[in-house]
């Protein structure tokens, strides 16, 4: 993706946000033997290079035709905006945030200093930290109405159905939320969705679990809260285990942002037809709970069952490979053509947690399988390595989250990169209501004629009432 690194002693120059033009394409077309010359155009440090799609619109065959599209079906090579948050190289398993590498701030930073460098672009001063804190902090406590919702799902309901009806359900509490080109409005929907995204995750977990709710404890620090609102029962004063509440805080880290993934192109697109953030928001967690995006963690952990055994490990992979079964889950990347630097900082943490809480029984199945595919020419030829999801889940379950309560995890965590993701396509210039064009192949004009006989059939021939 990157053309140029700049050098490491050099000071990292601030970026402009401006796209520069750089050269031209020449293209001649061979219906018409015109030429045509649209400029290429780069960004930013990292030099990624583009020409703007609609350039080629000048390109027809006469003059009241449409003019020429792109076809890019799933964003394979189209770039939706400019962003200054999020820097990926695929190829050499680069992540930074803002220019600050993924390996630093998981060692030295907060999850809440990560979420206030996303949205702000810059790491927060003492005061601004203290008041970010502070603010969300006070914010944590939902409206009451909220466990009563809560309380009509089925005790069976999946969490990811549960947190994205209530995080749109919010939507309902502060319609003020509407104002998103008030930026004092925005600020506050977004202390809001941080601060009450890991209380109503914790709900959904007691709501499955059939315990009573645990209210915010505003003494806590934002993950120890948070497992303070998922674990606690009588006690009057939860206490974390500190390798969790670390191991919790390094995840929400790397889950943060991931620049233009499926959860974060969905909370941009429904975000600008210009609706409140919670609507947003809850399109993100829609996205997310889809299997081969976030929902992969559950998948994997899944996977692992089903294999059973590290014997089972060359028979699974060849069934990958035939094509019958699922795909390996937890690996392969659209970006990453390398190892995940994600992945590489779980499998440490993996470590850690399992020196606390003894190893995973199933860690032996996951070393198994990664070893038998990264030895593989069908995963190799295909670039296919761990991607973040693999070994996560085997640290949520050493920590005593149920399967299906992984994605939550990365919900709660990717509502800082969404938010942001959020405020920077309203505040840019170039962007309008995202709407793709398509290639129509289906049926010319034809005339209607109907097939029906009768267009009201008769309620008296339901199969339930006969
Ligand atoms: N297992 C087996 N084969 C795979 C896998 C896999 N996990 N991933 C890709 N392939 C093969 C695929 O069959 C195709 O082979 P061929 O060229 O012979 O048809 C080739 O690799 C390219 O795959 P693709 O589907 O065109 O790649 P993509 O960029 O569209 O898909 C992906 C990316 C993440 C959806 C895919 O790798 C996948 O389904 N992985 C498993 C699910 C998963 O772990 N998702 C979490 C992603 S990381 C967290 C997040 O950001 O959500």
């Amino acid at each position: 993706m990157a053309n140029a690194q700049p050098a490491l002693d050099a000071p990292p120059s601030p970026p402009s946000g401006e796209l520069q033009a750089t050269g031209t394409l020449d293209i001649k077309d061979s219906r018409t033997s015109k030429n045509y010359s649209v400029q290429i155009i780069q960004g930013g440090v990292e030099g990624d290079t583009a020409t703007r799609a609609m350039d080629l619109r000048q390109i027809k065959t006469a003059p009241d035709e449409f003019g020429l599209m792109t076809y890019d079906p799933a964003f394979m090579n189209t770039a939706s905006c400019k962003s200054a948050i999020t820097f990926i190289d695929g190829d050499r398993g680069i992540l930074r945030y803002r220019g600050y590498p993924i390996e630093q701030l998981a060692e030295k930073a907060t999850f809440l200093e990560v979420a206030w460098l996303l949205r702000h672009g810059e790491l927060p001063t003492q005061s601004e930290y203290d008041q970010w804190v502070r603010n969300i902090t006070f914010h944590t406590y939902v409206h009451e109405n909220i466990k009563t919702f809560l309380q009509g799902f089925r005790y069976d309901a999946h969490p990811m159905s549960m947190l994205c009806s209530t995080v749109a359900a919010l939507s309902s509490f502060y319609p003020e939320a509407k104002n998103i080109h008030d930026p004092e409005q925005r600020d506050i929907s977004i202390v809001r969705l941080l601060a009450k995204l890991p209380t109503l995750a914790a709900f959904c977990y007691r709501h499955i679990k059939g315990l009573p709710f645990i209210y915010p404890d505003n003494d806590l620090s934002y993950t120890e809260n948070f497992l303070s609102m998922v674990a606690r029962m009588s006690e009057p004063k939860y206490e974390a285990n500190p390798v969790f509440v670390k191991a919790l805080e390094v995840l929400f880290i790397l889950h943060a942002d991931h620049e233009q993934n499926c959860s974060t192109n969905a909370v941009r697109a429904v975000g600008s037809s210009h609706v409140d953030p919670f609507s947003a928001v809850a399109a993100g967690v829609a996205a997310l709970y889809g299997p081969l995006h976030g929902g992969a963690n559950e998948q994997v952990l899944r996977m692992i069952n089903e294999i059973g055994h590290p014997k089972n490990v060359p028979a699974f992979i060849n069934e990958v490979k035939g094509g019958k079964g699922s795909r390996l889950m937890g690996f392969g990347h659209r970006v990453y053509k390398s190892y995940d630097p994600r992945a590489k900082i779980v499998k440490a943490l993996a470590d850690d947690v399992f020196k606390q809480v003894s190893m995973d029984k199933d860690l032996e199945i996951a070393l198994k399988l990664e070893e038998a595919a990264l030895s593989d020419d069908y995963f190799v030829s295909r670039k296919l390595y761990p991607n973040v999801d693999f070994y996560t889940g085997l640290i949520y379950r050493s920590m005593a989250f149920p399967t299906d309560f992984f994605t939550v995890l990365f919900a709660v965590a990717r509502t800082a990169g969404w938010l942001a993701q959020w405020e920077e396509m309203l505040n840019d210039k170039e962007q309008k209501i995202a709407r793709p064009r398509q290639i129509y192949v289906g049926y010319g004009e034809r005339p209607y004629e109907s097939q029906l006989k009768t267009r009201f059939p008769s309620a008296k021939k339901d199969v339930l009432r006969k």
